[in-house]
């Protein structure tokens, strides 16, 4: 039993696991219309072969397998991994698709009647929303690059290692790329591979990181280090870090910190600008629905991204022919990044944007704007607090159930925090070895999407905007067979499944 107040008060588990409370709950949440701004796809269209919806007749032909549930929705709860596509994303690419056929490159410069901005403009015309979502001023975000990249554009600015501070401190779990990105930024600027410090978890059987821990091997190495980058959700573990309080430490450590956001936005409320975070990047095609790979966003907070120059500003300095020196945070940049007003004179003289939008570098994909502007008008009919509320019920529902297995001792545990404030949507299940490959294989032969990490972890992520306790009732019906099932048959044969 988890030690923290149950949102659904003291019901009796029989009711608690019953179709008809998911049901209910679903009736009773105000906002779970939003599931249907999104295309879940069938089970017949996940068992299809060929690429698109799958289609009766062709799986009556012999083509794909037969099976009496295929026109049923399946079970997405991997939008930690790939959000779902929002009804509205076809026809806004569909706009763009027109819009450039019928306009060729007026479309970066008109404003098109029931168009979208012009491309040109388009950068500026999703700040708002993104802002919103990370809790920021809308100069202190832009959408550009992907995520890896901005961690490097970033580091790039922000980590300016000296003789004295050179350290960057990462998690010992950070995502790959983050710890790829992390250890080159280092060799880049000819410092030893040493001076990557990694926080582990003090116990070799849970990856949690009390906010302590973090805090104290921070203290440690305080004096050398320049740099403390980590996520604002841990991907594994699915632990949701105390950003403002780390952000507080290490500022009061003189050190600046940097935050993956991949997990966290769209997820939880953040309010980047209150809490002083120095700089932030995230990807737009988890939670955020965008669609795969497609373009990122980062923050860079408005103290770090003034533009000036004594008694001249950016735009004066641009039809002063530059003859002023401009004082701004060093970056490495491109055309993007200069003030719009003189960006096409293409006379070599860089003016960065005051803002986040001084960071970028090559004109945006108009095509990945377009998809991202789809998934932010679904965000902004609600707020991410609504969404939050939502979530801690669809999270603690998962929980409940997974805590509740009819037959004796779990063959699995929980091993994302179950404090409520360490934690977003997401709970990472850790099965007993062994168990991985055939649970997962007999929950998607039925539907089920999750996702896996090997070798013993699923992941299970009940996206806010389009998951439904009823989503939640049918995984925990399957998993929970799947398990009983894996377990007896392991235990007759000592084998496969
Ligand atoms: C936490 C985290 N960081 C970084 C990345 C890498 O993102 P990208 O491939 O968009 O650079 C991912 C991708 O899933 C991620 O989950």
């Amino acid at each position: 039993m988890s030690r923290y107040p149950n949102p659904f008060g003291s019901i009796a588990d029989d009711e608690l696991c019953s179709e008809q409370f998911a049901r209910g709950e679903d009736e009773k949440d105000t906002l779970s219309h939003f599931r249907h701004e999104f295309i879940i796809p069938t089970k017949g269209d996940l068992r299809n072969k060929r690429y698109g919806p799958y289609r009766k007749q062709e799986v009556e032909l012999g083509h794909d397998v037969i099976e009496d549930d295929n026109d049923e929705e399946s079970i997405y709860l991997c939008g930690n991994s790939l959000g779902l596509q929002p009804r509205r994303t076809r026809e806004y690419i569909n706009r763009y698709l027109d819009t450039w056929a019928s306009k060729g490159v007026f479309g970066h410069f008109k404003n098109l009647e029931g168009g979208h901005p012009p491309w040109l403009h388009i950068d500026d015309a999703l700040k708002e929303q993104t802002s919103k979502l990370v809790g920021s001023l809308p100069s202190e975000v832009v959408v550009m690059e992907t995520l890896t990249a901005n961690l490097h554009l970033l580091m790039a600015s922000f980590y300016r290692p000296t003789a004295d501070r050179y350290k960057i401190i990462i998690e010992g779990k950070a995502f790959p790329s983050d710890h790829y990105a992390a250890q080159s930024q280092l060799a880049h600027h000819n410092i030893p591979p040493s001076a990557l410090i990694t926080i582990e978890p003090p116990s070799s059987s849970s990856p949690y990181l009390s906010t302590e821990h973090i805090l104290s091997i921070i203290s440690q190495h305080a004096a050398s280090t320049a740099l403390v980058l980590l996520p604002g959700i841990q991907y594994y573990s699915g632990q949701l870090f105390d950003i403002e309080l780390i952000t507080r430490h290490c500022h009061s450590l003189g050190i600046m910190v940097g935050w993956d956001l991949a997990h966290a936005v769209g997820n939880v409320p953040l309010k980047l600008h209150d809490w002083n975070v120095d700089f932030a990047a995230w990807c737009n095609y988890k939670y955020m629905n965008g669609g795969p790979g497609v373009i990122g966003g980062l923050f860079v907070h408005d103290s770090h991204s003034k533009v000036e120059a004594a008694g001249v500003s950016a735009v004066d300095y641009a039809t002063n022919n530059g003859t002023r020196q401009l004082v701004y945070r060093p970056r490495l940049s491109g055309w993007w990044g200069s003030d719009k007003s003189s960006r096409f004179y293409m006379e070599n003289q860089f003016v960065p944007i005051p803002g986040a939008s001084g960071f970028q570098l090559s004109n945006p994909s108009a095509l990945d704007m377009t998809s991202v502007q789809a998934s932010l008008d679904v965000f902004s009919m609600t707020n991410m607090d609504a969404l939050r509320r939502r979530s801690i019920r669809l999270t603690a529902y998962l929980e409940a159930r997974l805590l509740h297995y009819r037959k004796g001792t779990p063959p699995y545990k929980i091993i994302t925090p179950l404090n409520p404030t360490e934690r977003g949507a997401q709970l990472s299940i850790l099965l007993n070895p062994g168990l991985l490959d055939d649970v997962l294989a007999y929950i998607e032969e039925r539907g089920v999407i999750v996702d896996e990490r090997k070798p013993n972890v699923l992941r299970v992520a009940p996206a806010p905007l389009y998951n439904s306790f009823w989503d939640i009732h049918r995984f925990i019906t399957i998993f929970h067979e799947a398990c009983e099932a894996v377990v007896s048959q392991t235990q007759s044969n000592g084998g496969h499944f």
